[in-house]
């Protein structure tokens, strides 16, 4: 009896244990983020072994994220950043085996055929764009380890491209009204921008300005100024902290590492980890953990699958473990909610007026209430020129003269947004310099949008 009553309690502990151990989600406060009562700052890695240019999802194959996860553990990490994921593949493994290890995931929803495409922003905002991302969403919302999603990576790359933004925008809105619906808790949607000077801080101002529901929860920068053994103020970090003081919602750095000199000495995680910055910035993310054709790796994957750490891989490992976080709420003002100031119009600057975005394309809007459907994953459609089932019901509208677009081109920018001219020139997917996506269909032809609502209708009652 007294076994069998003991072996029963531990059974439900081993059991018990094994769902506890969840991680705690993170939530954002003001402009930080706690999991519970406590401040955390994100001590993490951009992962995309494979390169920028070769679409890989990571969290699919089991033995290389408990491979890769033992030098995340080493190396004292709490998360990762993927850039893009396959939405119809399955993500328990690697996700329960990042959760074990305590670590967490942002997530880019982007893939090479899905996202705002810079060249010609309004015909890619669009239905059958939305279901990708939604359908992203429903992969991922279940896990408590998903820190939060990143609604689009460098967008806004120069000061030409900011037309782009109210449609981004729209994104992190629409991202946020569906994962109220859909989700069961309310999980960080952000904006990673462009290491330039021009317009960075019109945009962490506009994506944080007008209404509640279209504010980002999270601002990441990537940034690459701190160099060799640089400075708190030579690196111009100390400006940063000054231009940025005040803002509601938390930043961090979503990408770093310079590599000007090398090996990386990473002498900013002192900084980055003290109340330097603390009252700012809640840490960041080292690009990135493979070497490859770009050389930021911190290790080395061998063609049989072996991983070597290099030099920089161990001074980050150092300096990591020597800077402790800053104690308490470390600076943070975990009540701020004010919204920031809309930017004012500037030309060659920010060609944005005010805060009107895109209405949500009008067959999007039956995800919200019933839900995305079938995942179609990296083999689904380009999303990037249009969804002819938009172009209709624009078309319809515009017939019965109604004054309210049913999708893009409703924002008010300076250029004009859909261009058909502007998107041939440009490779447009919505990422930069450091994590551009694949371009592997260049000469792309005409679409086959039949293909794209059926394949979406089969997975979901679609009200046409
Ligand atoms: C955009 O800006 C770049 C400089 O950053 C310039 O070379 C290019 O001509 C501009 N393009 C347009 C369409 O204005
Ligand atoms: C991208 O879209 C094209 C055309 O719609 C499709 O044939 C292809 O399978 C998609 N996926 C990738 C990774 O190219
Ligand atoms: C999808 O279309 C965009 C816009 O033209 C293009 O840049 C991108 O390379 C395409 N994706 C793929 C996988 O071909």
């Amino acid at each position: 009896m007294v076994k069998y009553t003991l072996f029963a309690a531990s059974l439900m502990a081993g059991l018990i244990s094994s769902v506890s151990a969840a991680l705690t989600p993170i939530e954002v406060k003001g402009n930080a983020f706690y999991a519970g009562d406590e401040r955390f700052f994100i001590r993490g890695v951009d992962y995309l072994p494979g390169g920028s240019s070769n679409f890989k999802d990571p969290l699919i194959d089991a033995d290389e994220c408990k491979r890769d996860i033992e030098y995340f553990k080493d190396l004292g990490l709490n998360t990762i950043r993927v850039y893009s994921v396959d939405n119809s593949a399955d993500h328990d493994d690697c996700m329960k085996q990042l959760d074990d290890a305590g670590i967490y995931l942002i997530l880019d929803v982007n893939t090479p055929n899905n996202s705002i495409n810079r060249a010609n922003p309004g015909n890619s905002y669009n239905t059958a764009y939305l279901q990708h991302v939604f359908a992203t969403i429903d992969s991922f919302k279940g896990y408590d380890n998903l820190l939060g999603f990143f609604a689009a990576n460098e967008v806004i790359n120069n000061e030409n491209t900011t037309s782009s933004a109210p449609y981004v925008k729209a994104v992190i809105r629409d991202m946020k009204q569906y994962i109220k619906a859909q989700a069961k808790r309310a999980i960080p949607v952000g904006y990673s921008a462009a290491d330039i000077s021009i317009n960075r801080e019109q945009q962490a101002k506009y994506f944080n300005c007008g209404e509640d529901e279209e504010r980002l929860d999270m601002f990441g920068m990537n940034d690459y100024s701190w160099c060799g053994k640089s400075s708190f103020t030579v690196s111009g970090y100390d400006q940063k902290v000054k231009d940025y003081s005040g803002y509601s919602r938390p930043m961090f750095l979503s990408e770093f590492g310079c590599i000007e000199v090398t090996p990386r000495p990473f002498t900013e995680i002192g900084s980055l980890y003290s109340t330097d910055m603390s009252s700012v910035f809640s840490g960041g993310l080292v690009y990135e953990y493979s070497e490859e054709e770009n050389k930021y790796g911190l290790v080395s994957i061998k063609s049989d699958g072996s991983i070597t750490t290099k030099t920089d891989y161990n001074n980050l490992k150092s300096q990591l473990s020597s800077a402790t976080n800053p104690t308490g709420d470390a600076g943070a003002s975990p009540t701020a909610d004010a919204a920031s100031e809309c930017p004012t119009y500037e030309a060659g600057v920010w060609e944005v007026e005010g805060s009107d975005l895109p209405s949500m394309p009008k067959r999007a809007s039956s995800f919200i209430s019933d839900g995305a459907g079938k995942p179609l994953g990296t083999t689904g459609p380009n999303t990037s020129y249009g969804d002819e089932g938009d172009v209709a019901d624009n078309e319809a509208m515009a017939a019965q003269g109604s004054t309210t677009a049913a999708s893009s081109g409703s924002a008010k920018t300076s250029s004009a947004s859909g261009s058909a001219s502007a998107a041939a020139s440009s490779s447009g997917a919505a990422t930069g310099v450091h994590a551009s996506m694949p371009n592997l269909l260049s000469p792309v032809v005409a679409l086959p949008f039949a293909i794209v609502m059926l394949s979406m209708m089969l997975g979901t009652v679609m009200v046409v």
